[in-house]
């Protein structure tokens, strides 16, 4: 397993640029599902999580191209089998997202029951019960989800989710655009992804209006046809990196960014002390404050509001605000694994159920610690980032599920990161 050597204590200067959204690419690729002609997308991040996509795409039967290295050619034509198994649900909890495609289009699918993750237990009922509500039966047979639409076809039909969920939204979407008639999601997730979904599918012949806010309106369509489309800029890897200017007391200039999609992250950080710029509609100019940081609570909500995948490099910026701020996580249970990490390198945390208090600011010193989830992972190289002497990050493969060349991208604007490689031949080897 790989790791991270960090030397923190560098402020990082210069231009970084933001790669594509994993979470809005991941539900664009399972759409190609959607038709037997080409789809082409393009700016999807050179990411673990994407490469598992590709794959069970490939393992369904689809032909994946990559004419360069960020632009996907897909034509699933030929689907030979209808399933995503256990060994990629269990290393991608996304791989879930085919359930809706190969439903609408083949009228069955069968998608491995994802477990229990590090950040909760995550479950799909409220996808499986929105198949349900529009024609699908569905069963559990030995740890699979099998679903059928009885006459080859879904139907359309009201459908409120009581809880917001993004994949379930997104999952929704996909099996109703080739649904027969109309279907409404109420309550349905807001985020900036969700909007991109839309986008490709309606580029495809689809017709949905309203992504983007609590109703959505699919009507149904006979077939989808082939796109192109490009892949909204990742908003979180945008919030990471305008953390890591912030907590070395630097100034970066972040491109190829959607300011919009993270207004509520930009507030908050402004709020707290970080100088951000807009320099134009893709482009912000971001520096921390003559006066330093104040600590500021947040709460994590369903978009528009504070994204609980920016909690954790929140938490790591609060350590170097004067003042308490209370981090408060309300979308997963048991998403607080970095701040113990974050303790081992002196920062002053306490927590209990879902809420953490953050006492700044602390003199972070490197130590050994360990990843436990993708978000957890940027908060401890923040923190590294900040940190006095050497921190040696365990379990990198976390980051590497979607962060885009992050050891290249802090390097070249000053960091003093490598990755170390553990094969017995190579002792390090930089990315
Ligand atoms: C997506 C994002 C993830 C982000 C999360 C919340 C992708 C690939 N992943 O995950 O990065 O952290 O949104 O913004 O886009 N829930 C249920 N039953 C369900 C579905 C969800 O109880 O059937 C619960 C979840 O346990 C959680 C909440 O609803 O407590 C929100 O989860 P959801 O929005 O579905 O997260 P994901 O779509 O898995």
């Amino acid at each position: 397993m790989d790791k991270f050597l960090i030397r923190g204590g560098q402020s990082l200067k210069g231009t970084i640029e933001i790669s594509g959204a994993k979470n809005s690419a991941l539900p664009c690729l399972a759409a190609t599902l959607l038709s037997a002609e080409t789809v082409t997308l393009h700016n999807v991040p050179y990411v673990k999580d994407l490469i598992t996509q590709r794959r069970l795409l490939e393992d369904l039967g689809a032909t994946v191209l990559t004419p360069e290295l960020r632009t996907h050619k897909v034509t699933a034509k030929n689907i030979g089998t209808f399933e995503a198994p256990y060994e990629l649900v269990k290393t991608m909890r996304a791989s879930v997202l085919a359930l809706g495609p190969l439903l609408a289009r083949f009228g069955r699918a069968k998608v491995s029951l994802p477990g229990g993750c590090a950040i909760g237990t995550r479950p799909i009922d409220l996808h499986l019960k929105a198949f349900e509500q529009l024609g699908a039966t569905v069963s559990l047979e030995s740890g699979d989800v099998v679903a059928r639409a009885p006459k080859g076809r879904l139907t359309g039909a009201e459908i409120s989710f009581e809880k917001v969920t993004v994949t379930g939204t997104e999952n929704v979407m996909m099996a109703s655009a080739l649904a027969k008639g109309k279907t409404v999601i109420h309550n349905a997730a807001c985020e900036p992804e969700i909007e991109d979904l839309a986008e490709l599918i309606n580029k495809m012949g689809g017709r949905i209006k309203g992504a983007g806010t609590p109703t959505i309106e699919i009507e149904g369509v006979e077939a989808l046809s082939g796109a192109e489309h490009t892949i909204i800029p990742d908003r979180i890897e945008t919030g990471t990196f305008i953390v890591a200017a912030a907590i070395t007391g630097g100034e970066l200039e972040i491109r190829k960014c959607e300011p919009k999609h993270l207004q509520a992250v930009i507030e908050k950080l402004r709020d707290s002390g970080v100088e951000i710029e807009e320099l134009n509609q893709s482009s912000l100019l971001v520096k921390c404050g003559a006066k330093g940081l104040t600590a500021k609570d947040i709460t994590t909500e369903p978009h528009p509001h504070f994204p609980t995948d920016m909690q954790a490099q929140y938490m790591a910026l609060m350590t170097q605000a004067e003042g308490i701020s209370v981090v408060k996580e309300t979308i997963f249970e048991n998403r607080f694994m970095h701040a113990s990490e974050l303790v081992r390198m002196s920062a002053k945390i306490d927590f209990s159920g879902n809420t953490a208090r953050v006492h700044g600011k602390t003199r972070l010193t490197g130590a050994r610690v360990q990843a436990s989830d993708l978000r957890a992972s940027a908060s401890l190289v923040l923190a590294a980032l900040c940190a006095s002497g050497e921190t040696v990050i365990d379990r990198v493969y976390h980051i590497d599920r979607g962060y885009e060349n992050i050891v290249r991208k802090l390097g070249a604007v000053g960091a003093k990161i490598e990755r170390i490689s553990e094969s017995p031949t190579t002792a390090a080897a930089t990315e």
